[in-house]
């Protein structure tokens, strides 16, 4: 692969130890050592250039207003340029080698793609998440959130991510997307190894060049199979769940491709739980650290819009997702090149010190909380509404059934450059009688 920053020399140079943090995802498991590293981009390189072993260079946007100045100008910031998240240039190179041999197209996803072709994909499902969308879920999943905490009942302590968190949001896009319970550890498992190639304890794949691409590969293909049936089906026999509207999506009259509508089941079955479980989950981690702060939200449930917003913000389980400039562009003083890669920080935005007022302390109550975390933009997250929906049905749940909660342990946070969040949260508690 190419250089992606084509002015690579003359730009500032991120200094070795922090580049290879940021393309390390162990760095991004033990995360204290990167947060500070963050903290002193923003404060004396805010956009500079990472140039790592085996990585081609790009830029690293840390700063709030950056990543919002770049999301707002999808014409000139493609997301189908380059690769999406970063990947090494071994990975790349197997990557190429997969789709050339495979020959099937995987890699296209509302993710990757432009206008104009984006939005008519995106206008597929769009209805069906707005506020007013999603609000028509909220009895219906009522039951799985109380079903979820079922799962604490009888025990005093727990892995709150893997026993409660997990579940919930899982068992809602199963819902929504109308697949079978039965199916919910396979796709548990899939989702862990497709966004966590590099963790050793979800993929279990360390080391070599291209360390991580066999286990993606291999979580993508069992995905494509498992999906390019349903969409077979779905079109044999529509019902009116969400598979059925995307596998009988027509654009200029054609029914998109099965590939499109694989994908589009990927990208919503994957990136509709796994994040929500977490950020679930890092509030949980939060609270039980901050006794007033759970007792503030119990005393106030009215509070639990804003610890949601807190909850994505403190978590930012999405490290990133890479552009491409399409032209030369100045920015923060910096000379971005056509063909440049940029890397957008969410979690350093948020904790941006020039937007958020003590952006180190986690409030449940925080006011304002512009938070970053959803992205911004064109391809801001298509599932923030349900996210939140899901989460605030969530929390009144815990909050009724759960006097209090503390730490029984080590929480534990993947291993991973772009999806991240936590792997393991175990708490001590009391339920009420
Ligand atoms: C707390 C939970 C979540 C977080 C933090 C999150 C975060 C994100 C981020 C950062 C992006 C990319 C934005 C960008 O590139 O500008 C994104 C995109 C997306 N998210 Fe989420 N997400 C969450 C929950 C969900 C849920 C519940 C769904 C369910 C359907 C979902 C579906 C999607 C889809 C389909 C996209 C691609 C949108 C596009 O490219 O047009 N996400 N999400």
């Amino acid at each position: 692969m190419a250089s992606r920053v084509s002015n690579a020399i003359s730009a500032p140079h991120i200094p070795d130890e922090i580049a290879t943090r940021i393309v390390d995802p162990k760095a991004y498991g033990e995360w204290n050592q990167l947060e500070k590293d963050f903290t002193w981009l923003r404060r004396e390189m805010p956009l500079a250039v990472v140039d790592a072993e085996g990585y081609a260079p790009f830029w690293v946007v840390t700063k709030f207003d950056d990543i919002q100045e770049i999301g707002r100008q999808p014409k000139l910031f493609a997301n189908n340029g380059a690769y999406k998240t970063l990947i090494n240039q071994d990975f790349a190179k197997h990557v190429e080698e997969v789709e050339k041999n495979g020959g099937r197209a995987v890699n296209r996803s509302l993710l990757t793609m432009d206008a104009p072709v984006h939005m008519r994909y995106r206008l597929i499902t769009v209805g069906q998440f707005t506020p007013k969308g999603v609000k028509k879920l909220e009895k219906s999943i009522r039951p799985l959130a109380r079903e979820a905490i079922d799962a604490m009942v009888g025990h005093t302590e727990i892995d709150f991510l893997n026993a409660v968190s997990h579940r919930f949001p899982l068992r809602v896009i199963l819902k929504l997307l109308g697949l079978p319970r039965s199916d919910e550890d396979m796709l548990l498992d899939l989702t862990q190894r497709f966004f966590n190639p590099r963790d050793p304890d979800l993929a279990g794949e360390q080391g070599g060049p291209s360390a991580g691409a066999t286990s993606n590969h291999a979580a993508l293909f069992e995905f494509y199979d498992y999906f390019a049936a349903i969409v077979a089906d779905r079109r044999a026999n529509p019902t009116n769940d969400l598979a059925s509207v995307i596998a009988n999506a027509t654009i200029d009259g054609e029914l998109i491709a099965e590939a499109d509508a694989v994908n589009y089941y990927m990208t919503v079955a994957t990136a509709g739980h796994d994040t929500t479980a977490s950020s679930t989950a890092c509030a949980v981690w939060a609270l039980a650290e901050r006794p007033e702060e759970f007792a503030k939200v119990k005393a106030d449930r009215s509070l639990i819009p804003s610890l949601i917003e807190e909850a994505v913000r403190w978590t930012s389980p999405v490290n990133h997702f890479m552009r491409t400039a399409l032209v030369d562009y100045e920015l923060r003083g910096q000379h971005i090149h056509a063909g440049d890669w940029l890397m957008l920080c969410y979690p350093s935005a948020n904790r941006d010190e020039d937007i958020f007022d003590s952006p180190f302390e986690f409030r449940a109550d925080r006011k304002p909380n512009p938070q970053i975390g959803f992205g911004f933009g064109a391809h801001v997250c298509l599932g923030q509404h349900l996210a939140r929906m899901e989460m605030g049905v969530f929390f009144e749940e815990f909050f009724t059934r759960v006097e209090s909660v503390e730490l029984a342990g080590e929480a534990k946070r993947i291993e991973s450059i772009a999806v991240g969040g936590i792997k393991r949260l175990p708490i001590r508690y009391k339920l009420s009688d």
